[in-house]
C-alpha cells in the first residue's frame, strides 16, 4: 500500500495547481482548503508539515482544490467567512461579507453605544430602531448585535434587517439563529425598506451595491460567483445608494445617521448627490485604515467626524 501523502506535499502540489489557475493567493488558499478539511485551523496545518492526510481527506481535500482551481472563492468552498469576530455561513445565496465592512460595524456599534449611554433607555421602554439595508447574509446586522451582547446592550436595540433577495434573507435567517442573535432582528423582505416606517430609525446602515455595470465582467472570476444583485449599482454604481437617500426623510429619526458603504472612488459623488437629494442635510466621509474613503455619513444636522462635505 502507498504511503499517505504528507500536509506539505498536498498543500505544495495544490498551491502549484491553483497559481496555475490563477488564483490571487495560491498558498494561503490551498492552507486554508486543507485546513478545512481536516478539522485543524490553519496553523494546525503549518505546523505539521509531516503530517499524514488519510485518503478520504485527501479526496474531499481535491474536490475543494478543483472547485477553487474553477474560480469558486474559497468562503464559499469552505462554508464560511469570519466577519468582526463572527464565523458566518456563507453560500451562493448572499455576498461574501468583507473586511472592509468591519469599518461600518465599528462605526453603527460607537452611534449605538453613545445612544443607549446618554440616555439610558428604562425596562419596558421601546428599543432603539436600527435598519441594515440589504443585509446578505445578516453580517452588518448580526456583528453589530453580537458585539451589543458582549456590552449587555443587545437587549436595548432591535435591528430591522431587510433584502430584495429572499435566498440571502433565508441565509441572514440561519446565522441569526446560528448564533443566538434571532430574538433581536426582524428579518424583511423589501425593495430597501418597507413602504410605512413607523416609528423612524435612530441608525440606518448599508452596504448596497456599489459596483458601476460596466466594471462587472471585468472583475475578478471569482466574483461571479457572488450574486449580480449584490453587486451592481446601475451605470455609476451609485442607484440603489440614491434611492435609499430619497427614502432618508421618511425612515431617519430627526436625531438619525445613516451609514453608507461606498466604493473607494466615490465620495465626491456621494456628497453631490446628498447636496442635490437632500437639501440642507450634512454628508462627511471617512477613510479606512488603508486611507481610502469608504464610508459615507449622513444626517440632518451636523455630523461627528471629518469637515462636512469633505472627503477625509
Ligand atoms: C453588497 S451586498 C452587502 C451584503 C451585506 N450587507 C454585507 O455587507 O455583506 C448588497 C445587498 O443588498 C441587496 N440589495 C440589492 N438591491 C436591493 C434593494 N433594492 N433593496 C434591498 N436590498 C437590496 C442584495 O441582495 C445584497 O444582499
Amino acid at each position: 500500500m502507498a504511503d499517505a501523502a504528507t500536509v506539505s506535499a498536498l498543500v505544495r502540489e495544490a498551491t502549484a495547481r491553483l497559481a496555475a489557475s490563477g488564483a490571487g493567493s495560491p498558498r494561503l488558499d490551498a492552507e486554508l482548503l486543507l485546513a478545512h478539511v481536516l478539522h485543524v485551523d490553519r496553523t494546525g496545518v503549518i505546523a505539521n508539515p509531516d503530517a499524514p492526510v488519510g485518503t478520504g481527506a485527501q479526496a474531499q481535500y481535491e474536490a475543494g482544490v478543483a472547485r477553487r482551481e474553477a474560480g469558486e472563492p474559497v468562503a464559499y468552498i469552505r462554508g464560511f467567512r469570519e466577519f468582526h469576530g463572527l464565523a458566518l455561513a456563507t453560500d451562493a445565496r448572499a455576498l461574501i461579507p468583507r473586511p472592509e465592512t468591519e469599518l461600518l460595524v465599528d462605526a453603527a456599534l460607537a452611534e449605538v453605544s453613545a445612544r443607549l449611554t446618554a440616555a439610558p433607555r428604562s425596562a419596558g421602554a421601546p428599543a432603539l430602531r436600527v435598519a441594515d439595508v440589504g443585509t446578505g447574509s445578516g453580517a452588518i446586522a448580526l456583528a453589530l448585535l453580537a458585539a451589543l451582547r458582549a456590552r449587555r446592550m443587545a437587549d436595548r436595540v432591535l435591528v430591522v434587517a431587510t433584502d430584495a433577495s429572499a435566498a440571502a434573507l433565508e441565509l441572514a435567517r440561519e446565522n441569526a439563529v446560528g448564533h443566538g442573535l434571532a430574538d433581536h432582528v426582524r428579518f424583511v423582505e423589501a425593495d430597501l425598506l418597507p413602504p410605512v416606517v413607523d416609528p423612524p430609525y435612530a441608525l440606518v446602515c448599508a452596504n448596497l451595491p456599489y459596483v458601476a455595470t460596466a466594471q462587472i465582467d471585468g472583475l475578478a472570476r471569482e466574483l461571479s460567483f457572488e450574486p449580480r444583485v449584490a453587486l451592481e449599482g446601475g451605470p455609476d454604481g451609485l442607484d440603489v445608494v440614491r434611492r435609499l437617500l430619497d427614502r432618508l426623510p421618511d425612515v431617519l429619526a430627526a436625531d438619525g445617521v445613516a451609514l453608507l458603504e461606498i466604493g473607494a472612488d466615490q465620495g465626491e459623488a456621494v456628497i453631490e448627490a446628498v447636496a442635490a437629494r437632500l437639501p440642507g442635510w450634512r454628508c462627511s466621509v471617512e477613510a479606512d485604515l488603508a486611507g481610502l474613503p469608504r464610508l459615507a455619513r449622513v444626517a440632518r444636522s451636523a455630523v461627528a467626524g471629518p469637515a462636512e462635505g469633505a472627503v477625509a
